[in-house]
Order: C-alpha cells, then structure tokens, then sequence
C-alpha cells in the first residue's frame, strides 16, 4: 500500500499529533528529520498543513499552526529557515478562511503579482507575435496551477493557467519540486494536449540551468516566472539565465525571508544561515553592506555587530546586484502595498539587444505603474 510517510502521525479521524502528549516527541522528530536533510522537515510541514482543518474549525487549526512554529523554532539553531506559507498561514488564520487540500499561500499581493504577470505575457507575444522566434514560458517554481490566498478568497487560477492561458507561447515548461503538485501538473497536461507541456519534477536551481543550455538564443525567445517562497532561488541559477540572453525574468523576491536570515545581531546569523545569504545573493559583500560595529559597547562586551540596513537598503542591495548580472532591470514593485513588506517582485532582461530592452521596458513600466 502506498502510505503518506507520514501517516501514522494524523490518526483516522483526530489528528493525533496535536495532542499534547505528543508534543516533546514532535519536537523531537523535527531535530531528527532535519538532520535527516531539510526537505524532510519541509514534507513533514507541508503535510500537516495539508491536514489541517479549515478555518471554520479554527482551534484544531491555530494548534497546528502553533505546533510548526514550535517545531521551526527548535530547528532555529541549525539555520532552519521557516518556510514563508507558514506565515502567511498565520496571517490567514486571523483574518480568514481557507479550503482544505487547497495549494494555500499568499494573500491579496498574490492576485497583484499574478496580474502582473498576465498583462506581461500578453503584451510579450503580442509585441513578438510577427517576429521568427519560437516563445517559451518558463515557470521554475510552479505550484499545481490553482491556490487559495490566505486572505479568504476563493480558489484562484496561478501562473501556470495564466501562461497556458495566454496564446502565443510555441511551449511550456513547468518546474515543481512537491510530488503532489506536480501530479496535478500532470493533469493539467492532459487537459492541454494541444499545446507542447514539458514538465520537470525536481530542485529548479538544477532543472532551470541544464534546460537553458538546450535553447539558442538565435531562435528562441521567452519569460521565465520566478516565485519561490523564500530564499531558495540560488544566485548561480540567476546568472544562468542572464547568460541565456533569450529570457525576460518576473522574480518575486522574499524581502521577509532576506530580513529573518539576516538577523539583527550578526552573532545570530549562523553558518547556515551566512550560506543560505551567500547563496541567494551570490556574493559575500551583504556582510558589509548590511552590518556594523554596534556603538553600544558594554564594558565586558566584544563589539557588537549589529544590522543597520533596513528593508529599503536590503532590497537596494538585491536591485544592484540585479544591475550586475542582467543588462538591464527595473525598480521593483514592492508588496503587499500596506503593511510590513514581504516581497519585491522585479523585472529583469537578459537580452542585451537595446530595442528589446526598450520594448519590454516600456510595457513593464506601463504594467508595474498601473499595479
Ligand atoms: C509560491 S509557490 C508557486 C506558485 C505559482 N507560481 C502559482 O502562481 O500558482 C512555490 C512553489 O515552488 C515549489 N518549490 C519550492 N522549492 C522549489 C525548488 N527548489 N524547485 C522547484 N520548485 C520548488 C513549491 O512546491 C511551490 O509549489
């Protein structure tokens, strides 16, 4: 029989892991599944999320919600960084209601995103429409092609029924590393056999380099979608694309995910946590950039290395570092519009032909002004 791994931990009808007495041993598990590797730890989140029950039956709801927390906070000295869906689960549990089974993240910013990048898409095959090349749309994080928004509203299409949506894209290539996701890709496929699908089951930062290296820049052209949930786009993959020089590139960056790395203590950024920085940035120079000898020196105390930068400073660091690797970007649209800032999402181009750049930075503009 094929069994959840996880299985015995929900029980038939309760789910037996929000039981108070199993919570030293789920704890326990979560130091032992992450040093089992951090997808593991990630499976076991997802799955619970995926238990529980909808809003409506709040208390049941908010444990679990509790209980990741708890669990997350225990990995904290491994670097373990707490996936963003969790909170935003959080915030959806104040202010609304969800449906089970969905894909649940984001919130009211997740419609602006995604609208954006329907009018980008639109307006891309439109304007290349006369033009020889054949268009590809890229989406390396793709999720199962419909989500639930924290906020409450109901089941929305994301960027994979955009795309397929959207007419003039020759294919389509969907990378999703969640098996459960990436069935209901599957049959999404199957819906569309008349357009060419391709799907990629597996880790975006090592799928998205290889299946660039398979298209010239001298007969395609594309977009490529970038919507991780926090920091697990590499910098490497990044520069991959820009040396595709065929991909415009939507990249939603998780300012929240950059500033709960970041600590605010340097003494609190760990190896891990130092790495992940590295790798997502893809420099070392965010060290400097964003911190600097406390003046507040106790008596006793080494210098204290503290956090200056800010939001607005981190997300300057990642545009310049945009600026270095693509030929050209835009200023970013931060969301959510009200509140603290959870993400930037940015336009770049890999393409170093000027028209083309002009071009799509005219209807970028035009889009991001409007959103
Ligand atoms: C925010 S969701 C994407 C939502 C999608 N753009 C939409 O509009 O429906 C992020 C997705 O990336 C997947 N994912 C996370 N890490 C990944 C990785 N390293 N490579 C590929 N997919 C990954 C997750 O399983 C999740 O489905």
């Amino acid at each position: 029989m094929n069994r959840h791994p996880f299985s015995l931990l929900f029980g038939k009808e309760d789910l037996l892991l929000l039981r108070p007495e199993w919570r030293e041993t789920m704890l326990l598990l979560a130091g032992i599944l992450f040093l089992q590797g951090k997808a593991k730890v990630d499976g076991l989140f997802e799955a619970i999320i995926d238990h529980l029950p909808p809003a409506e039956a709040s208390s049941a709801r908010r444990s679990g919600i509790n209980l990741i927390a708890a669990m997350a906070q225990e990995l904290d000295v491994f670097g373990y960084q707490v996936p963003d869906p969790l909170q935003e689960l959080r915030m959806s549990n104040e202010t609304g209601k969800t449906q089970k089974k969905d894909h649940r993240f984001g919130g009211p910013w997740t419609l602006i995103k995604l609208d954006v990048l329907r009018q980008y898409l639109s307006a891309y095959t439109t304007a290349l429409k006369k033009q020889a090349f054949e268009l590809v749309y890229i989406d390396a994080f793709a999720g199962s092609g419909d989500f639930s928004p924290g906020s409450g509203e109901s089941q929305q299409v994301g960027s994979v029924r955009i795309a397929l949506d959207t007419p003039g894209f020759h294919r389509y290539c969907f990378i999703e590393q969640n098996s459960r996701r990436y069935r209901e890709l599957e049959a999404i496929k199957q819906q569309h056999p008349e357009k060419q699908i391709e799907l990629f089951r597996g880790d975006a930062n090592q799928v998205l380099p290889d299946l660039l290296r398979t298209l010239s820049p001298k007969n395609w052209r594309g977009v490529v979608f970038l919507d991780p949930y926090g920091l697990n786009l590499d910098w490497t993959t990044l520069e991959s694309i820009a040396s595709s020089q065929l991909l415009d590139v939507w990249y939603l960056f998780s300012l929240s995910g950059l500033y709960r790395q970041a600590a605010k203590r340097m003494a609190n950024v760990d190896e891990h946590k130092a790495a992940a920085l590295d790798r997502c940035l893809g420099t070392e120079k965010w060290r400097e950039a964003f911190y600097r000898k406390s003046r507040q020196l106790t008596l006793f105390d080494d210098p204290d290395i503290e956090r200056f930068a800010e939001v607005d400073a981190m997300e300057q660091f990642v545009l310049s570092r945009l600026k270095e690797t693509f030929p050209a970007v835009m200023k970013p649209l931060r969301l959510p519009r009200e509140g603290a800032p959870l993400y930037s999402l940015f336009f770049a181009m890999s393409n170093p032909n000027r028209p083309a750049i002009g071009l799509a930075q005219r209807i970028a503009k035009h889009i991001l002004e409007q959103a």
